[in-house]
């Protein structure tokens, strides 16, 4: 069985001037905003992994019936020797592509959550005793340096995780997603569907307060890295759809006017009552416009699958 090699490429110290700088960015102007990645310290990704098996949580479940039905088709399409997964988490649907890509010689797992790649990574090794994992705890936002490893690559990113970036954070993420390609490599890219209003905002407001708990974690992670005294109890989570820009958003209300210290950023931040601070920015995708931002980044799309109740999709393209 061979070791697994976990990389870090951006010093622990990069991480916490990145969050310090988002933190002051973020608090400092009106509206309030913070970037979803600051969810998934260790708590936040078993938060997340709850919310997967919530029954409100349609995402998961979807893009898991298409890989499970699919995978054969992906694994013929490209012949991957190496697979390359952004924001991979647990690895868990990733198991079903990993098992039908029969020439996969290398695994590539990136995330900014090191207990999730760690707990992903050597659980596969013990699994799959044969497969070399490489997991890199790296910003999948900033350029990345990737091993050197045998071609043909299949990059994957699934979980409806690029509906998480801004519209212009996709484009430059997706140019980015090309420039680890060579010609006839591949993407595969799990995209949530626009839906009834209803569906949405349940998936993003379940009756157990699983997804409150998983939003009010970024005060925790703040109140623990940046010493602030952010009071999670004093925010209600806020989920609603945005039918203009077609995505749900995340927001933290504060509850009553107040005033939060971050000490290591000298910094005091005055709430309003009622004042809102976004947390997250979930879109929700269509056909159309998912094969005009990828050829936009040079990627052609030549497969869309979805599950039988077309909640979710699937697409592979390819790098021209
Ligand atoms: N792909 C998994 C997990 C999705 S949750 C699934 O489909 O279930 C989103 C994952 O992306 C988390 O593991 C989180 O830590 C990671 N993530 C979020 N923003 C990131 C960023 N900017 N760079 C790298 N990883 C990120
Ligand atoms: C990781 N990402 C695709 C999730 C989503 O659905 O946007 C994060 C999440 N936020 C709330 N629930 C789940």
């Amino acid at each position: 069985m061979s070791p697994l090699h976990v990389t870090r490429t951006l010093p622990e110290d990069a991480t916490d001037a990145a969050l310090r700088d988002d933190v002051r960015a973020g608090l400092t102007v009106m509206p309030k905003s913070l970037p979803p990645k600051w969810f998934y310290d260790a708590r936040g990704s078993e938060l997340f992994e709850q919310i997967t098996e919530l029954p409100e949580y349609y995402p998961t479940r979807a893009e898991r019936e298409i890989l499970i039905a699919r995978s054969g088709e992906i694994a013929a399409a490209g012949g991957a020797r190496t697979l390359v997964e952004l924001g991979s988490g647990s690895s868990e649907k990733t198991r079903y592509l990993i098992d039908a890509l029969t020439s996969l010689e290398t695994y590539v797992p990136v995330d900014v959550s090191e207990s999730a790649l760690v707990q992903a990574g050597e659980a596969l090794i013990a699994q799959r005793p044969g497969l070399d994992v490489h997991a890199l705890i790296a910003d999948f936002t900033a350029p990345l340096a990737l091993p050197t490893t045998p071609g043909p690559r299949l990059v994957a990113f699934l979980g409806g995780t690029i509906g998480n970036l801004l519209p212009a954070e996709r484009a430059a993420f997706l140019t980015s997603v090309r420039s680890l390609l060579a010609p006839g490599d591949g993407l595969l890219l799990g995209t949530d569907l626009v839906k009834d209003e209803g569906v949405l905002v349940r998936a993003y407001d379940d009756a157990a307060g699983v997804t409150a708990a998983f939003n009010k974690n970024v005060l925790a992670v703040v109140n623990r890295e940046l010493g602030a005294d952010f009071d999670p109890a004093a925010f209600d989570h806020v989920a609603l759809w945005d039918a203009g820009r077609e995505w749900i958003e995340m927001r933290l209300r504060s509850r009553r006017a107040q005033t939060v210290k971050v000490p290591a950023l000298d910094l005091v931040v005055d709430f309003a009552a009622g004042e809102e601070l976004r947390t997250e920015v979930s879109a929700k995708f269509r056909r159309e416009g998912v094969t005009r931002e990828l050829a936009e980044a040079g990627l052609e799309l030549t497969h869309w699958w979805t599950d039988p109740e077309g909640r979710f999709a699937l697409s592979l393209s390819v790098a021209r």
